[in-house]
């Protein structure tokens, strides 16, 4: 008889893909810490080493099977638990390709880690349910905070964009309650956090009762989140195009703590492309989003997400893509080469573009943000602005924060600290980042 391996004592875990994870991973992180385990420094010296995958594109997917195999060869004494959308999608198969991992487990069910860890030292435990009842529900209490803090309301997505596999993964939409929100939120800042980023698949589809009863969208979040002392910064991502309400645009020109930065994926400037992505909004449409919440707050950054290459496309049609990139004028944006992932209704769709098309397409659209993401960095040299310091610079007595439009600023501040928000002049700008310095005293 095999003796069962011992409890685990301390733990590890590593986040891929997006900011919805990296909420995943700090929950998972609360849970086993809950459960009497130490945090480890990095994987090679923990017991257990979580891997929170995501499954957005191919190249994200693979990484896990070389993820683990690294893993093993550095610590084969480690459990392996495969966390996430790759989980989600793949389920037994990971298993099968990797039979090292002891544990797979999807995002709607890891409020059940500590028993599948358990069970994993008998055999194998999987678990990719979408159980009726939410995991918030049994997660511990939010603990210990960062300045900036990321908070959950709503998941999954209804929209079934024909590239994406996020409906698959996370599940049809499912908002949290108002009350549930603002319990997590009073949770995070006594923590000490002093920004909060709402986040969700769709941010802008959520929907609740509030503490009055009556039917409110994100836009009362934000509003309630604005009364909440302690809160000095709000923010929200992901939105969708579709649900860009007019009370949420409204709250950007009337709450002040609500920051003036907005990521509104686009994906392509071309009509044919959008209705074959299924995307249900068109470029007219999203333009004049644009300007309505530019109307609302004229200093506001937005963010975008891009695809090129979806099958299908034509030169003449990827050029309106950067038409639109020209007539949006993008602050920061994420680019990417169309991945076919199974099981989507696009990766059946005919007219693959070549890969060295998809390359040269993205190289140029890429060009084009670079130079708008520079652009708009240097109009902020000269400015005064305020900083939210959240993490050590690479240089003693430099703090790293982040501007309203979420730029990092590297700030000399002697005599401030993690948490503080500080007003900074902008000396210079690179493409990714800001330097500040204290305004200088005015002599007496
Ligand atoms: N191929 C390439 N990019 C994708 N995205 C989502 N699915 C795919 C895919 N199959 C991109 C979209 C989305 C972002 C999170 O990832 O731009 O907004
Ligand atoms: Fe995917 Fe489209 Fe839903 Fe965004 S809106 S998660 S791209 S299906």
């Amino acid at each position: 008889m095999t003796e069962s391996p011992k409890k685990p004592k301390n733990y590890f875990v590593k986040s891929f893909g997006c900011q919805m994870n990296v909420y995943d991973s700090e929950r998972m992180a609360e849970l086993l810490a809950a459960e009497g385990m130490a945090a480890a420094t990095d994987a090679e010296s923990a017991d257990l080493v979580v891997l929170n995958t995501c499954h957005i594109r191919e190249k994200a997917a693979e990484k896990v099977y070389s993820e683990i195999g690294r893993l093993k060869k550095n610590n084969a004494g480690s459990r392996v638990v495969v966390a996430g959308c790759v989980a989600q999608a793949e389920g037994e198969e990971i298993v099968r390709r990797a039979p090292s991992v002891d544990v797979v487990v999807g995002p709607q069910a890891y409020h059940r880690l500590p028993e599948l860890i358990r069970q994993a030292g008998e055999r194998r435990a999987i678990d990719t349910d979408m159980p009726p009842v939410s995991k918030f529900d049994a997660l511990p209490k939010r603990s210990r905070q960062g300045a900036s803090a990321f908070l959950t309301v709503q998941e999954g997505c209804d929209k079934f964009c024909t590239y994406c596999v996020v409906p698959y993964t996370r599940g049809a939409e499912l908002s949290r309650s108002f009350a549930a929100v603002m319990d997590e939120a009073r949770a995070l800042v006594d923590g000490g956090a002093r920004e909060i980023t709402l986040l969700g698949q769709n941010v802008n589809a959520w929907t609740g009762s509030d503490d009055k009863g009556a039917d409110v969208g994100l836009d009362a979040l934000v509003r309630a989140l604005d009364a909440l002392p302690g809160v000095k910064r709000i923010r929200y991502t992901t939105s969708h195009p579709n649900d860009m309400t007019e009370g949420l645009i409204r709250a950007h020109a009337e709450v002040e703590k609500l920051m003036p930065y907005l990521h509104l994926p686009v994906q392509s400037g071309n009509d044919r492309v959008l209705k074959a992505m299924n995307r249900s909004h068109s470029r007219e449409s999203y333009l004049r989003i644009i300007e309505r919440v530019r109307a609302a707050r004229p200093d506001i950054a937005i963010s975008g997400d891009f695809i090129v290459g979806f099958p299908g496309e034509t030169e003449a049609e990827f050029l309106d893509t950067l038409e639109i990139v020209r007539a949006v004028n993008y602050a920061q944006a994420y680019s990417f080469k169309y991945s076919p992932r199974p099981g989507t209704p696009a990766a059946d769709m005919t007219g693959r573009v070549a890969a060295e098309v998809m390359e040269d397409r993205l190289a140029r659209l890429q060009a084009l943000l670079g130079d708008q993401q520079r652009a708009f960095n240097e109009t902020t040299v000269g400015k005064r602005v305020d900083v939210l310091l959240e993490r050590p610079g690479r240089r003693t007595g430099q703090l790293v924060g982040k501007s309203p439009w979420l730029q990092s600023v590297h700030v000399e501040v002697a005599g401030a600290a993690i948490g503080d928000l500080v007003t900074v002049d902008i000396v210079s700008a690179g493409p990714n980042s800001l330097a500040g310095i204290l305004p200088a005293k005015v002599a007496a």
